[in-house]
């Protein structure tokens, strides 16, 4: 019963509150400075949902979530969405270095259902170049989806070097690498509840 209790949610101080053997996530040398924080999160996903909701009544979408870094975001945004609506996912790996994509991308999973008439929304974490979803958008075209929108959690200012149509978009942030809520450096710091700078050496 203790354990239960001390588990149990404390909405007011989420983040901080954890029970952990006494060492902070946050707290990791390579974990820098908050850019956008879990409040902020969570509120503009708020906005975003209400927003989808608002454009896609009648037309139940079908959220495509891009693993892993949209993980998190899916999870959240989903449920700010009130309308009728499914989820799958992709995998993708883009060639290069950790912190720099090539733009070449592979399909590491695809998709399990069929696009045909669908009101497909590609869910994705950061648009950074924009080349791995340019690739995407490409992609998922070819396979005739009724529509084709996009929801970016963050986009990266002045990085992009291909065109992206962006429909929705949570925040723009300096170009800085960042990791947190769902967004990785060599697969670390995906359960960060906020957007954090990363101070480690650059891959
Ligand atoms: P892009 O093809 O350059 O737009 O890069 C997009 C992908 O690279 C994202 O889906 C992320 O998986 C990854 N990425 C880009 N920037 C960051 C970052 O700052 N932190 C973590 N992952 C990133
Ligand atoms: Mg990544």
């Amino acid at each position: 019963m203790v354990l239960a209790l001390r588990y149990s949610r404390d909405v007011t101080n989420r983040g901080t509150d954890r029970p952990t053997d006494g060492t902070r996530l946050e707290d990791g040398d390579e974990v820098g400075r908050v850019i956008v924080s879990e409040a902020d999160l969570q509120a503009r996903i708020a906005e975003l949902g209400a927003a989808i909701t608002a454009d896609y009544a009648g037309r139940p979408p079908l959220l495509v979530g891009v693993l892993k870094g949209a993980f998190m975001f899916m999870s959240d945004l989903s449920r700010a969405i009130a309308l009728p609506s499914e989820v799958d996912f992709m995998a993708v790996s883009s060639y290069g270095s950790a912190t720099r994509t090539s733009g070449v991308v592979r399909i590491v999973k695809d998709l399990d259902v069929d696009l045909v008439d669908r009101h497909v929304l590609v869910v994705e974490d950061i648009v950074d170049s924009g080349l791995t979803l340019n690739y995407l958008q490409r992609y998922l075209l070819a396979r005739e989806p009724a529509s084709l929108e996009v929801c970016a959690l963050l986009v990266k200012e002045g990085q992009q070097r291909t065109a992206v149509d962006l429909r929705y978009v949570g925040f723009t942030i300096p170009a800085d690498f960042v990791i947190g809520y769902g967004l990785d450096v060599a697969e670390r710091y995906r359960n960060l509840s906020a957007i954090h700078a990363y101070e480690g050496p650059k891959a």
